[in-house]
């Protein structure tokens, strides 16, 4: 018996998006349930909604029915401040597309969800920096992030959602943009993590080396969710 309270959770999930007088459905009907301090892959190919799915997941899109379960509680039936708090204590995200913030350092970059959450500078400049070492990341603190190449910016943008240890890391295709040195080295920090606070991984890629190291292979097919076939 699974516990409700210790799970991400979709249930009945559509997605559609229209333009024009093409509606497209690109989640169709997905239930899941996600444990915590377990690890997943989403694979499936390019345009099969592995996005589209992790953005719903952490409240960065609207399903167009269905919800989203975190904790057993209906994101969708939360205020948009209480979903903000929740998202940004519980879920950590790293994008297909760093969004990191241009106007701040490297450093500032990463301090950001602890003070949102109210922390003190302090505290999250010297917890910034042990994440931005762990990253490999600590000699560039005061660059501005435009100024660092692409897997540069990655490492800083997982540097950023690891800040709060989060219960859920959301991460899409994290290490397409690095080479398979770094690449191993940041799926080595997320199992570090997992070990440290019992992190759950949700992670997206194309990348076999990547996905066969997560415990279960799930694959996004014709909108539904079903185990990888082999
Ligand atoms: N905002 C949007 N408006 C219209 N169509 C969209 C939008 N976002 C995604 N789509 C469409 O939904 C489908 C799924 O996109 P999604 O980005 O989730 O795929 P993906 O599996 O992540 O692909 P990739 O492996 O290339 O990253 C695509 O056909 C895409 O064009
Ligand atoms: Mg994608």
């Amino acid at each position: 018996m699974i516990d409700q309270n210790l799970t991400l959770a979709v249930v009945d999930l559509f997605k559609s998006f229209t333009q024009g007088d093409q509606t497209l459905t690109v989640l169709d009907g997905v239930n899941y349930v996600f444990e915590l301090n377990k690890t997943y892959a989403i694979t499936g190919v390019s345009g099969s909604g592995k996005s589209t799915l992790l953005h719903i997941l952490g409240g960065l899109d609207e399903p167009t029915r269905g919800s989203v379960r975190l904790f057993g509680k209906n994101l969708q039936l939360c205020s948009q401040q209480e979903q903000n708090i929740v998202r940004n204590k519980q879920l950590g995200f790293v994008f297909q597309f760093h969004y990191l913030v241009k106007e701040l350092t490297v450093l500032e970059n990463v301090m950001l969800p602890g003070l949102i959450a109210g922390e003190d500078r302090a505290f999250c400049a010297q917890r910034a920096r042990f994440l931005l070492s762990m990253m490999g990341m600590d000699a560039k603190e005061y660059m501005y992030t435009t100024k660092l190449s692409g897997g540069e910016q990655q490492r800083v943008a997982i540097a950023r959602a690891l800040f709060n240890k989060p219960a859920f890391l959301l991460a899409d295709e994290p290490t397409g943009s690095l080479d398979a040195e770094n690449a191993a080295l940041v799926l080595d920090l997320f199992f570090k993590a997992r070990q440290e606070w019992g992190m759950t991984i949700i992670f997206c890629s194309h990348d076999r080396v990547m996905y066969e190291q997560m415990e279960i292979v799930l694959q996004l097919k014709n909108g539904r969710l079903e185990p990888r076939e082999v």
